[in-house]
C-alpha cells in the first residue's frame, strides 16, 4: 500500500513558496505546473476557497522552527496543509495561566511557522468547560455573572487582540452543549462551563457578548461555534440550529459552524452531515469540518488493523471531505493532528488508535489517498465552487 512519499515532501515544501497554489483552470485537467510533488500535496489540490488544515502542538513541535533547517514533521506539515490549528497552545491554561499572566510564546511560534509556510490559522478556543487552569476552577466557586463577565472579557480581548489579523477563524466557544447523554440531556453546559454556569440565568446573551468582544478585536476573523457529534441533522445540532437564530437575530457577529469530526469505526457514520451543513449554510453561516480523526478499534494482539478497517477509515474521512467540498461555504476541512505518535486517540480512547491520515514514517494511508483523490476530482488548483 506504500508508496515513497518522504523524498517528495521536501520538494513539495519547496515548490508550495515558490508557485502560485492555483494556476490551472480547466477542471479535470493535468495540472500543467505541477510535479509529482505538488500533485501529491492536499493543499496543492484543494479548491482556493478550501483551506485544508491539521493540528499543531506547537509547544511539542514548532518552538525549535528553523527555516532553513526543518524538521521531517515540520516539512510535512508545510507541504501537505494550508491552515493550522494549535491543538493546545491557545487554550486557557496555556496561554492564561495566571490571572494575570498571559503566555503567547508556543502560539506565536505556530503563528510564526504558519507564516513561513504561506499558511492560515484557525483559532481555538475561547470559551471551554475543559483545559481552564486552576486559578479558573477555583475562583469560578464564588464567581457572580459579572465577576465572570469581566474575565472572560479581559481574555477574549486579550487574546483575539493579540492576534489580530493572524487568524481567519476563530473558535469561540466550544462544545457548550451537553449530549443527551448527559444528565439533564441536551442544553446548554450550565453545570460544567464555569462561565455559562456563572451566568446560567441567560447564557445566551454571555455567548452574545463573547462573539461581540472577539469581534471587536478582530473584525477580520470568523467567529465560531464548534463542537462534537455536531455531524449529523440529530438533537444537539438541533439546538445549535436554534442557538445560532437566536444569536443572529440577537446581532452577534456569528460567522461559522464546525463540526469536529471525531469518528470511530465503533460507530456508523450519519450521512446527514451535508444536510446539516447545508441548514446552517442557509442561515448565512460558514461551516467547517474542524478536527477530524477516524479511531480504530484494535483487537489485543493485533499490531494494526484489519484491510476492512483501513478501507471503512478511508471512507469516513473522504465522506466528511465530500459533504464539506459539496457545500460552498465549507470554509476549511482541518485533520486533528498526524501522525498516530502525535495523536490524542491513544491517551484518551483505550482500545482505539490507528486514527490519522499519515503512518508514523508520514508514507500515506489510504485514507490521505482517498482525500487527495477527492480534491483533485473536485479541482485541479482552482475551485469550481464558485
Ligand atoms: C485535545 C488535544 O488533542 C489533546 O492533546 C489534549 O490533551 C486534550 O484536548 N475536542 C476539542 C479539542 O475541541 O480541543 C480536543 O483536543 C479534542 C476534542
Amino acid at each position: 500500500m506504500r508508496r515513497p512519499f518522504r523524498s517528495l515532501i521536501v520538494a513539495a515544501a519547496a515548490a508550495a513558496l515558490v508557485l502560485p497554489l492555483c494556476t490551472v483552470t480547466a477542471a479535470n485537467a493535468t495540472p500543467p505546473g505541477l510535479s509529482d510533488a505538488d500533485r501529491s500535496a492536499l493543499r496543492n489540490q484543494a479548491p482556493i476557497d478550501l483551506a485544508v488544515g491539521s493540528a499543531v502542538w506547537g509547544r511539542q513541535q514548532l518552538m525549535d522552527y528553523d527555516p532553513g533547517a526543518p524538521t521531517e514533521y515540520q516539512q510535512v506539515l508545510g507541504a501537505q496543509f494550508s491552515s493550522v490549528t494549535p491543538e493546545n497552545d491557545m487554550k486557557w491554561d496555556a496561554i492564561h495561566p495566571a490571572p494575570d499572566v498571559y503566555d503567547f510564546s508556543s502560539a506565536d511560534a505556530l503563528v510564526a511557522y504558519a507564516r513561513a509556510n504561506h499558511q492560515q490559522v484557525r483559532g481555538h478556543t475561547l470559551l471551554w468547560h475543559s483545559q481552564n487552569p486552576a486559578w479558573v476552577t477555583e475562583a469560578s466557586a464564588t464567581w457572580t455573572c459579572d465577576d465572570a463577565r469581566a474575565v472572560l472579557e479581559d481574555h477574549i480581548r486579550t487574546v483575539v487582540g493579540h492576534f489580530k489579523g493572524e487568524i481567519y477563524e476563530w473558535d469561540v466557544a466550544n462544545e457548550i452543549f451537553q449530549d443527551t447523554w448527559d444528565a439533564g440531556g441536551v442544553r446548554l453546559r450550565t453545570d460544567r462551563n464555569p462561565f455559562l454556569k456563572a451566568c446560567a440565568d441567560d447564557p445566551v446573551a454571555l455567548l452574545v457578548d463573547a462573539f461581540r468582544w472577539a469581534h471587536e478585536a478582530d473584525p477580520d476573523a470568523v467567529l465560531f461555534l464548534n463542537d462534537y457529534n455536531a455531524e449529523g441533522v440529530n438533537a444537539k445540532t438541533d439546538a445549535y440550529y436554534s442557538l445560532a437564530q437566536e444569536m443572529l437575530a440577537a446581532g452577534a457577529p456569528l460567522g461559522g459552524f464546525g463540526a469536529q469530526g471525531h469518528l470511530s469505526l465503533l460507530y456508523g457514520f450519519d450521512t446527514s452531515l451535508q444536510a446539516n451543513f447545508e441548514r446552517f449554510a442557509a442561515l448565512g453561516l460558514q461551516v467547517a469540518v474542524t478536527e477530524a480523526d477516524v479511531r480504530i478499534p484494535l483487537l489485543e494482539g493485533e499490531t494494526g488493523p484489519t484491510p476492512r478497517q483501513v478501507a471503512t477509515q478511508a471512507e469516513r474521512y473522504d465522506a466528511m471531505l465530500q459533504a464539506c467540498l459539496n457545500v460552498t461555504a465549507c470554509s476549511s476541512f482541518t485533520v486533528w493532528g498526524f501522525p498516530d505518535a502525535n495523536s490524542w486517540v491513544p491517551g484518551v480512547f483505550p482500545g482505539e488508535g490507528w486514527a490519522t491520515i499519515l503512518e508514523d514514517d508520514y508514507s500515506p494511508k489510504p485514507a490521505f489517498d482517498a482525500m487527495l483523490a477527492s480534491l483533485r476530482d473536485a479541482t485541479p488548483g482552482v475551485s469550481p465552487r464558485r
